[in-house]
């Protein structure tokens, strides 16, 4: 059966919108709840191939995605290069911090494929139990992202401690991201080799940056995973969310090679028609918030971005991800609006 979401991913877009959504595992459903109350440890849950594959599932079962993403998280990666992370309930991830050369000396990839390989075993349990035409989605942070939380160890409002040490040591925090893009770009090949038929890059946190700091902590990165994941695997798409960057989105698209760019809830979709749908696929981009709210506007605004984005490949999501107080019955209102849209 065909993979829609893949087909349009790779830029051959048919009469329907394919759709899937960020985060559209996680604690808005009562069943994720369920299955995530049985184990304490977040780290721990990520970790757990048959409850890791089974939240993955629930979203589809419910509404009939066309694409299926990996329950695991972003932090994953430095944790399996060896720095401590947990999540405390209330106060999000928090790790010690990588933030001078004996911190950074004690990261190491030599166990790494050992410590995250729970990850890869997710993933081909999900090959066996998807259905056919589900594209599975694999996923990973950007370097800059991923080291905004390893030098703060935490999430933080303007990534203060990261832009800092960018400036103030730049041998140290280059040294930082080019760990990270060997780390990762090995991560994602070995997704796509147990069976992820496409991988998505999130860099949440790449607003505001200065068009130098843009270039180099932004694109260079992900060039460089791009690059390399492509060696491997020349026909696997790759998804870029270079969130907020807004005028820098087509230099991320030239420069990157992505096959496909998630917009974030502020692009304006007149625009992104114009200049990079000609080049690649888009997706996205309904406001999380509308979803919570529900009703007209919601079918609005998602009929307004299913016909701005129609000349050419597109696949529907959000800008972000689900906030915890989504109605359930709102995705699936949602979801069938979406599903019965022709172009
Ligand atoms: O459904 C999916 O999208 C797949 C799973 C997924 C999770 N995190 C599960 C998760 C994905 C793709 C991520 C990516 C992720 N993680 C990002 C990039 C995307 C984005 O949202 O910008 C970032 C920045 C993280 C880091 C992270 N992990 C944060 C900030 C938090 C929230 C902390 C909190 O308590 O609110 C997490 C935890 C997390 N990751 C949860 C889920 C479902 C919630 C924790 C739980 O269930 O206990």
């Amino acid at each position: 059966m065909t993979k829609i979401l893949l087909e349009t991913l790779k830029g051959n877009p048919g009469d329907r919108v394919p759709f899937w959504y960020m985060r559209q595992a996680g604690r808005y459903l009562p069943e994720y709840r369920e299955v995530r109350a049985t184990t304490s440890s977040f780290m721990e849950f990520c970790y757990s191939p048959d409850k890791a594959a089974e939240v993955t599932l629930q979203p589809i079962r419910r509404y009939g995605m066309d694409g299926a993403i990996l329950f695991a998280d972003i932090l994953v990666v430095p944790d399996g290069l060896g720095q401590k992370v947990w999540f405390e309930t209330g106060h999000g991830p928090k790790l010690t911090p990588v933030n001078n050369q004996e911190t950074y000396d004690n990261l190491s990839f030599k166990n790494f494929h050992d410590k995250v390989g729970a990850v890869y075993q997710t993933i081909a349990k999900l090959k066996h139990m998807l259905p056919s035409d589900v594209t599975l989605l694999g996923f990973a942070g950007a370097p800059w992202t991923v080291a905004t939380y390893m030098i703060e160890g935490a999430g933080s409002k303007d990534h203060a401690a990261a832009r800092q040490l960018g400036y103030r040591d730049s041998e140290l925090f280059n040294k930082l991201l080019d760990l990270l893009v060997d780390a990762t770009a090995a991560y994602l090949i070995r997704q796509i080799e147990a069976g992820a038929d496409a991988v998505q890059i999130f860099d949440s946190w790449s607003a505001a940056l200065p068009a130098s700091a843009f270039e180099d902590w932004v694109i260079k990165p992900t060039r460089a995973i791009v690059e390399k994941v492509k060696a491997v695997y020349p026909e696997t798409p790759i998804i870029g969310f270079p969130r907020l960057s807004g005028a820098a989105l087509p230099a991320f698209v030239d420069a990157t090679g992505v096959n496909a760019v998630s917009l974030d809830t502020g692009v304006p979709l007149s625009w992104a028609a114009d200049t990079v749908q000609q080049k690649v696929c888009v997706q996205g981009n309904l406001d999380p918030h509308l979803v919570v709210a529900g009703g007209e506007r919601m079918i609005c605004e998602a009929e307004y971005i299913l016909e701005t984005l129609s000349g050419g490949a597109h696949v529907f999501n959000l800008g972000h991800g689900f906030v915890p107080e989504t109605p359930p019955e709102n995705v699936a209102q949602l979801s069938a609006f979406v599903k019965n849209y022709r172009r």
